[in-house]
């Protein structure tokens, strides 16, 4: 069973605790809070104190996507505030390794991301440190933004790679994920589907656009 984050970046931030609320009473796997800093991506978001108000509010887990620059000046931080998993992006790391180290380091979960043109080769080295790989479906800055279909390749090949490694890790998408592109994405080999604006919208609730997400990817 595909596992469903929702991505706050499309809630409502002038409601963003009631908004996670619903998620978590929508029975989401997790909530994942896009970390922005304005110059890995254009936007900035969130910080720690976000993650922190958060935990205080929900039980469901926390899976911080790091869409920053040098993510190891801020990985203590974000777990000290309460984040479950770190992601971090390979392209703002330039010792991904240690990087990856020192998220396990501090008893969380670490996680790698690559953008839809980065190859699938950079991960070679640090599959053994990861506890997810999140493919992105769109370039990162936005939600809303169309599904990258050339990335569906992307996923069937590192589904081979983990399994012919004998890796069971999770491959996450993020970008575009909706009632369409589920199922997609699922039959390519990811399991953990990242979706923001499918889930906050105002054409349906929170709770009925996660089951009819989860009923889309099966
Ligand atoms: C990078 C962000 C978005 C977000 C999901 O831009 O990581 O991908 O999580 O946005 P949607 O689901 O609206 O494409």
């Amino acid at each position: 069973m595909a596992q469903i984050e929702a991505s706050i970046l499309s809630a409502d931030f002038a409601r963003l605790g009631e908004q996670a609320q619903e998620a978590e009473s929508a029975a989401v796997d997790a909530i994942q809070i896009d970390v922005m800093d304005g110059r890995f991506v254009p936007d900035i978001t969130f910080g720690p104190g976000v993650v922190r108000a958060l935990r205080r509010l929900v039980r469901v887990p926390l899976d911080v996507h790091l869409m920053i620059v040098s993510p190891e000046r801020h990985l203590s931080a974000f777990a000290e505030a309460g984040a479950d998993r770190l992601i971090v992006h390979q392209e703002a790391c330039l010792h991904l390794h240690r990087v990856l180290q020192s998220i396990r380091e501090l008893g969380i979960e670490a996680g790698v991301s690559i953008n839809p043109g980065t190859s699938l080769t950079v991960l070679e080295e640090v599959l053994e440190l990861v506890d997810l790989v999140q493919i992105m479906t769109v370039n990162p800055g936005w939600g809303g933004q169309p599904f990258l279909s050339g990335q569906l390749d992307k996923i069937r090949r590192l589904r081979e790679l983990l399994d012919k490694r004998g890796l069971g890790l999770p491959i996450a998408v993020d970008g575009g994920i909706d009632q369409a592109t589920a199922p997609l994405v699922v039959s390519a080999g990811a399991s953990v589907l990242v979706a923001g604006s499918s889930i906050y919208n105002d054409r349906a609730t929170v709770a009925q656009n996660v089951t009819a997400l989860r009923a889309s990817a099966g």
